[in-house]
């Protein structure tokens, strides 16, 4: 059963002896004498290493290097000025329409910097430093001062062979590479500007509305979203009922179409005339207890959706911010602090219209508007 036993012979087996024939007890490594566990004393260098740098053959590299370079310094200056310049012209942050040709652009340039750099970082490392064998030996964990000096002096070594202090060509380069490359994250701050400016205060109700007048009508007739069908007041009789509406013509002719559909969603609301309050000043902007308020909620902007008929409240998913649609939409519960705004309504030819734009920005709240 012993372990340290010849079973041939039965005599005691000396450390190092060959272990053929022998049972291992279950759970032990085996033994040291059936492989090379540690590295042999001769470590011979690898092909090539130590050879010193043919100079006109690392010359050439080098320019090879600085080229890549300077390709990742552009590609990461191009991204800038793309990300600063061109991707917000649509107005909005990035353009909706054209979201996916600005992340194309933007993803293309900055992969092209990056493999610029890396390819560049890679032929530095294979064709311009010399190679040579380091044996490193390993101690406690607390360095010795000869040991810390030794170091020192092997990193002072190692960046003298990779060229970065005697090249100044590669270290220039690689800097002006990596400086754009680095700035790159701090442009994309940019997504928490700039401010909405007067674009919040205004939807494309008001230039309907305007252009309605021109035309001798006493306002802009409410579509369904969806169908685009005026809207009758006949066919919107039944209190309690709510639709989504936009303004007349909003698809054909406004500039930017899905910009001004997304600020100039609205919400149409019969309530019930016994339950209605009209706002003080408001009076005439209902039609017979049909009001309608800004979809987008004062929060942080999702829609305000969901409508609750038995008590007239308007509840917005995101975070539960309820409007009282009989009081003004103003708010019930949750954390928007200012009611939804209510568009002036009319009736023309028996059509509903909206005869004015929101009177106060839509949306949530931003620091212009305090
Ligand atoms: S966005 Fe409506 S409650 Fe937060």
């Amino acid at each position: 059963m012993s372990d340290n036993t010849d079973e041939t012979n039965g005599a005691p087996r000396e450390p190092g002896e060959s272990g053929a024939g022998r049972e291992r007890v279950v759970g032990t490594p085996s033994p040291a004498t059936e492989k090379q566990l540690l590295a042999s004393q001769d470590v011979s260098a690898p092909a090539g290493a130590g050879e010193e740098l043919d100079e006109e053959a690392a010359k050439r590299a080098e320019r090879v290097v600085a080229t890549f370079f300077l390709l990742a310094f552009a590609g990461s200056v191009a991204f800038i000025a793309y990300y600063i310049g061109w991707s917000g012209r649509d107005g909005g942050m990035h353009g909706i329409e054209r979201a996916r040709e600005s992340n194309y652009w933007l993803g293309g340039m900055m992969a092209l910097s990056f493999l610029a750099l890396a390819i560049g970082v890679t032929i530095w490392v294979r064709r311009l430093m010399t190679s040579k064998p380091i044996v490193q030996e390993r101690h406690e964990l607390q360095a010795d001062p000869q040991t810390r000096e030794a170091f020192t002096e092997a990193f002072i070594e190692g960046a003298a062979d990779s060229g970065i202090t005697k090249r100044p060509l590669l270290r220039r380069t690689l800097l002006l590479a990596a400086a754009p490359l680095g700035l790159a994250p701090l442009v994309l701050l940019r997504d928490l500007g700039p401010l909405p400016e007067k674009r919040l205060r205004h939807t494309y109700w008001a230039e309907a509305v305007k252009k309605a007048k021109a035309e001798g009508r006493k306002g802009v007739r409410l579509v369904v979203d969806g169908t685009n069908a005026p809207l009758k007041v006949s066919d919107f009789a039944a209190p309690g009922s709510m639709i989504t509406v936009l303004p007349e013509g909003i698809e054909e002719n406004a500039h930017h179409p899905l910009n001004e559909i997304a600020k100039a969603v609205t919400i149409l609301i019969n309530v019930p005339a016994d339950q209605f309050k009209p706002a003080k000043g408001r009076e005439n902007w209902h039609v017979g207890g049909i009001v309608a308020y800004s979809k987008i909620c004062t929060h942080v902007g999702c829609p305000a959706a969901l409508y609750e008929q038995t008590t007239h409240h308007i509840l917005c998913p995101c975070h539960q911010s309820t409007f009282d649609a009989t009081d003004a939409a103003k708010v019930v519960f949750g954390p928007a602090a200012r009611p939804l705004p209510q568009l002036p309504l009319g009736v023309e030819d028996g059509y509903l219209v909206a005869t004015d734009d929101f009177p106060e920005p839509i949306g949530p709240s931003f620091w212009e508007r305090g």
